[in-house]
């Protein structure tokens, strides 16, 4: 099942370090090849000789020891991973990749690594809800990183609670699942679109909204997860590229429109998250506009509708719109997606709280043609965007 991937395990200084011994093996009966990161506290728990034998190969805990290779190891590491799990993940390891500490040799690799990135954190069930715990769990989620519990259970400090690693079988699964998953839209194109159109009134001002791209960013990511070549057509967002897009930048709903037209006829998959407005100012003043100190009225002249577009021109491609709504959201919804002809629609109500602009999470709902719908909970809005991608996949294969 894994032959042929390379896994880094990074083991941070728990008392579950011992059970990552049996990640190592389960993952080499696999046919992956595993490289050991160890914290010098993890070191206190379980020798590197252990690690070493179980792994046979070397095992890394010292930026500063004789190097094994010449190449600088931290960084060669993390570029020849195709995945990393940090097991047992303690609060102070994950403190520090929340905040992008690099001070020790495994805090360092996770600094440079480009590949999805597990945990399976294992702590005290005090420090597991502690705020400043649950922050830094939120940043890293936020982030992309997946998580593999922790479970419920007896701890080794006699207490029980949240806090306990999961079992190693429970990890290898996962890890496993997303080999196995991973490239399900391998040779797939798609297309995304995210962040807020802007409208410019004159050179210094525009008209805009709320957008900040997360939701479309999140949907770009994890397509690229999915082993999709993904085109993300963005207009201003203030976000880090996702990895392994290609990236074209926009500002205006006509500047979108053409870009979108432009590379349609290629796409197998489309999914418009972007926020576009639909109108734009009829004039754009040359100079500032001046105060007067009376009132001003804009006169505003209707933007083209690209999801319309794309639905009037859809040959092969799937084609999936969003809709943000803020009262009878699936009914306003449903009529989007008959009016428009896509083939899913992604319903936001952007004034539920926890849902829509700017935040972090959301709470969708899939519309389907045939009147059904897929109801979600709150979610992250990477997670959102992973099983919107799951639903694409399922839904392509029947289509
Ligand atoms: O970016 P975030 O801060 O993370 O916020 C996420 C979001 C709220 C922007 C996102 O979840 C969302 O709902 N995106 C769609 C916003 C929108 O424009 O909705 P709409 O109901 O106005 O448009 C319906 C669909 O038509 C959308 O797919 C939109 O991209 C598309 N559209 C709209 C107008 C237009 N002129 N052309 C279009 O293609």
């Amino acid at each position: 099942m894994l032959k042929g991937k390379r896994i880094l395990l990074g083991v941070s200084g728990g008392i579950a370090a011992y059970k990552s011994v049996e990640i190592v093996s389960r993952l080499r009966k696999q046919g992956a090849e595993v490289d050991v990161v160890m914290t010098k506290s993890a070191t206190e728990f379980v020798s590197p000789l252990t690690f070493r034998s179980i792994s046979a190969r070397p095992v890394y805990t010292n930026m500063f020891e004789e190097p094994k290779s010449w190449n600088i190891e931290h960084i060669s590491l993390a570029e020849q991973a195709d995945l990393v799990i940090v097991a047992p993940a303690t609060a102070n390891i994950l403190a520090k990749m929340a905040l992008g500490i690099a001070d020790d040799f495994l805090s360092t690799v996770l600094l440079a690594v480009r590949v999805p990135i597990y945990v399976a954190p294992a702590m005290n069930h005090a420090m597991y809800h502690h705020p400043a715990t649950q922050r830094n769990l939120e940043t890293l989620r936020e982030r992309g990183i997946s998580f593999i519990g922790p479970a419920n259970g007896f701890q080794a400090c006699g207490t029980e609670g949240d806090g306990r690693m999961c079992e190693p079988i429970e990890i290898v699964t996962e890890l496993t699942r997303f080999f196995s998953e991973k490239q399900f839209l391998k040779g797939q194109k798609v297309l995304v679109t995210a962040g807020g159109t802007r409208e410019p009134l004159d050179p210094v001002r525009y008209i805009g909204n709320f957008s900040s791209g997360k939701m479309g960013y999140a949907v770009a990511r994890a397509f690229v997860e999915a082993g999709a070549a993904v085109t993300l057509v963005s207009a201003p967002a203030d976000l880090p590229v996702p990895q392994g897009v290609k990236m074209i930048r926009v500002i205006t709903a006509e500047d979108m429109y053409r870009e979108v037209l432009s590379v349609y006829q290629e796409q197998d998959i489309v999914v418009k998250a972007a926020a576009v407005a639909d109108y734009r100012p009829a004039v754009f003043a040359g100079q500032k506009i001046k105060k007067k100190g009376e009132n001003l009225t804009l006169e505003l002249t209707p933007n083209p509708d690209i999801l319309l577009a794309l639905g009037q021109k859809k040959e092969h491609q799937f084609l999936v719109g969003f809709a943000a709504e803020t009262q009878h959201a699936v009914e306003n919804g449903s009529e989007k997606l008959r009016k428009k002809n896509a083939d899913m629609l992604v319903v936001n109500d952007v004034t539920a709280p926890g849902a829509g602009f700017g935040t972090d999470t959301n709470i969708v709902s899939f519309l389907f043609p045939d009147g059904s719908r897929k109801d979600l909970p709150q979610m992250n809005k990477i997670e959102v965007a992973r099983e919107l991608v799951k639903e694409i996949a399922l839904l392509k294969k029947v289509k």
